[in-house]
């Protein structure tokens, strides 16, 4: 992809599990992407521009209140960076529908607690339709950013 073409999509942050399904969408999508990394070793990802944050939802539903655990734990430490917190424009959450009224929880919770739109969500993976719809829905969206 062209630089020209990167500068009217905004850039995405990501994270993904071992299982690595938001990887997997995210690839599909085509965008510039960073990852949030899966060990706390890891140095913590920086954000120094605006961008989209992609995120599956873990752990909905077990018992240890309405929404704790939803959001990996990578991702609230991302999120506990200030400059990151400053510079998400919304999200897109991934989950799977078994999960019931938990589905895409983690999208509703960093929506609400980041002020930002809960953009997209997506079953597992994403369909090829799901593809089509992101990437031009988040170009069109971007331009009126
Ligand atoms: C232990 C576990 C808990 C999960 N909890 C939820 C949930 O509460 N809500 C939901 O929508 N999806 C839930 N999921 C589904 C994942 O969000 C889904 O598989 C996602 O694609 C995983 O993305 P990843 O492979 O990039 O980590 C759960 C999956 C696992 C394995």
């Amino acid at each position: 992809m062209s630089a020209a073409v990167a500068t009217h999509v905004p850039p995405l942050v990501f994270f993904s599990s071992v299982s690595g399904n938001t990887a997997r969408f995210v690839e599909k999508l085509g965008m510039p992407a960073r990852r949030i990394p899966l060990h706390a070793t890891e140095p913590l990802l920086q954000m120094e521009e605006p961008y989209v944050l992609v995120t599956p939802t873990y752990g909905g539903g077990q018992g240890r209140g309405e929404e704790k655990g939803a959001v990996p734990k990578q991702v609230i430490r991302f999120l506990n960076d200030e400059r990151n917190r400053s510079l998400i424009r919304g999200v897109i959450s991934a989950g799977n529908s078994n999960f019931g009224e938990h589905f895409c929880l983690a999208g509703e919770i960093i929506s609400r607690k980041c002020q930002v739109p809960h953009l997209y969500r997506l079953e597992v993976f994403g369909t090829p339709e799901d593809v089509d719809r992101v990437s031009g829905g988040l170009e069109d969206w971007w331009k009126l950013q």
